[in-house]
């Protein structure tokens, strides 16, 4: 089964546990999830009113027909 999930955010939501922040993907792009790995820099481009896919490769495509 598959699903598509849009994810708007841009950035990671930083959280802290004790003494220690932690960065949380809420771009959806991160291959160490829940934590933030950077990836939502492929983002930082992306248009307002578009939307995009990303590959396993972090290679984007925009989506013209959703
Ligand atoms: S917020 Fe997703 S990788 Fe940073």
């Amino acid at each position: 089964m598959a699903r598509v999930v849009i994810h708007k955010e841009k950035g990671p939501m930083e959280i802290k546990v004790g003494k220690e922040t932690k960065a949380i993907c809420m771009c959806g792009l991160s291959k160490n999830k829940p934590f933030c790995d950077g990836s939502h820099n492929q983002t930082l481009d992306e248009q307002e009113g578009k939307i995009y896919k990303y590959d396993n490769n972090g290679k984007r495509t925009e989506v013209k027909n959703f």
